[in-house]
């Protein structure tokens, strides 16, 4: 199999931030034979490499002395069920709000949830994206992969993954080694809405009973509402973690901030809103050059026009900083850095 290896390839229509960064090559992986191939590749022998799915999660802050490996498997089918659940397969290069569209029209709703988050297929697992009180993770049965290095092939169920808030073995010890190249989900028969959160409940405004559709439909109106269009405004979705701190300091907080909004967790430990601790320090609308914090929600930085990657990050360093002096609280970059 031999792949086409382009040279001096822009990144820009790869990543949602769009940052004008190039890469020194780039080959477009369609399958998962082509993906294994890529160990015995020559051509490509030390170079370092950068797997893109739809680039929504990444900050490219110069450009790329490597290949870029654009993942593009396709495919969505029902690969098996039993009492419970259908199992969903889809290729890891198809659009992550298609497919949940598809879910939902063949009459397997349990994605609904997880509407018009940017996208693919294959990036879902890697942050275990999540919104409007759903994690994909719950809806998780395995994925398929291929290791980089050695060019084998690797299954991975639910533990292996790890998953946890914005975060799995792939951004920890399992970082560049693999690419994806399909993910399968279990979506339970006995369905249930998911319609607590209270965005998405005023959306559906009071409706008793929604079915799928309804909460599709809602997810689609809050976030269009409040979030940037990538095509429009380059942005990669909440640029930090909300962050998780202990009961302790929570309350010390809540003595000095009585307005800090909080979501108690398992543990005892609070999760706080990040956007909220940025909007209070005056951040939001605000900006560096052509990076700035969105106007509708802070937790969103955005390409205003011709930001590079480094005045995001500069933008993000000093927003950091101010959370810190104010509320004693470090914020966690959320997308990669490249
Ligand atoms: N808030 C403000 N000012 C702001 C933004 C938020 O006061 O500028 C307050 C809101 O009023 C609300 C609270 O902060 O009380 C939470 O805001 P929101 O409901 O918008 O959600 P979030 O915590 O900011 C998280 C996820 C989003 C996800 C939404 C809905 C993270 C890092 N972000 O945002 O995920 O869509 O909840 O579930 O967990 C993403 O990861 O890219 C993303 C967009």
């Amino acid at each position: 199999m031999s792949l086409q290896l382009l040279s001096d390839f822009s990144l820009r229509p790869h990543n949602t931030f769009g940052f004008d960064a190039r890469a020194r090559h780039a080959m477009h992986i369609d399958s998962a034979d082509a993906a294994a191939a890529l160990a015995t590749d020559a051509r490509i022998a030390n170079m370092p490499q950068l797997v893109l799915g739809g680039g929504s999660n990444v900050v490219l802050t110069r450009d790329f002395d490597g290949v870029a490996l654009i993942v593009g498997m396709r495919g969505k089918r029902v690969n098996g069920e039993d009492d419970e659940a259908w199992l969903v397969e889809a290729g890891a290069g198809e659009n992550w709000h298609d497919f949940v569209a598809w879910t939902l029209a063949h009459g397997m709703p349990g994605l609904e949830n997880l509407a018009l988050i940017p996208g693919t297929v294959g990036a879902a697992p890697i942050q275990n994206i999540g919104a409007y009180g759903l994690e994909m993770g719950e809806r998780f049965e395995r994925l398929s992969a291929v290791e980089l290095e050695t060019g084998a092939r690797a299954e991975f169920d639910r533990a292996a993954c790890a998953f946890g808030y914005r975060d799995s073995f792939f951004k920890r010890a399992g970082r560049g080694r693999f690419m994806i190249t399909s993910v399968t989900f279990r979506l339970p028969k006995a369905w249930t809405p998911r319609a607590d959160y209270a965005d998405v409940a005023r959306a559906l405004d009071g409706a008793a009973t929604p079915d799928a559709q309804a909460i599709f439909d809602a997810v689609v109106a809050v976030r269009r509402a409040k979030l940037p269009d990538w095509t429009v405004l380059g942005n990669a979705g909440s640029f930090f973690k909300n962050p998780v701190v202990s009961a302790q300091a929570f309350e010390a907080l809540k003595q000095r901030e009585p307005g800090v909004v909080s979501y108690p967790q398992a543990g005892g430990q609070v999760k706080l809103a990040a956007g909220w601790l940025i909007d209070q320090c005056g951040w939001k609308g605000r900006g560096i050059g052509g990076a700035a914090v969105h106007d509708r929600q802070a937790l969103v930085l955005v390409n205003r026009g011709g930001a590079t990657g480094a005045q995001v990050l500069e933008l993000a360093e000093a927003i950091r900083r101010d959370v810190l002096a104010r509320f004693d609280v470090e914020l966690e970059m959320e997308p990669v850095r490249v």
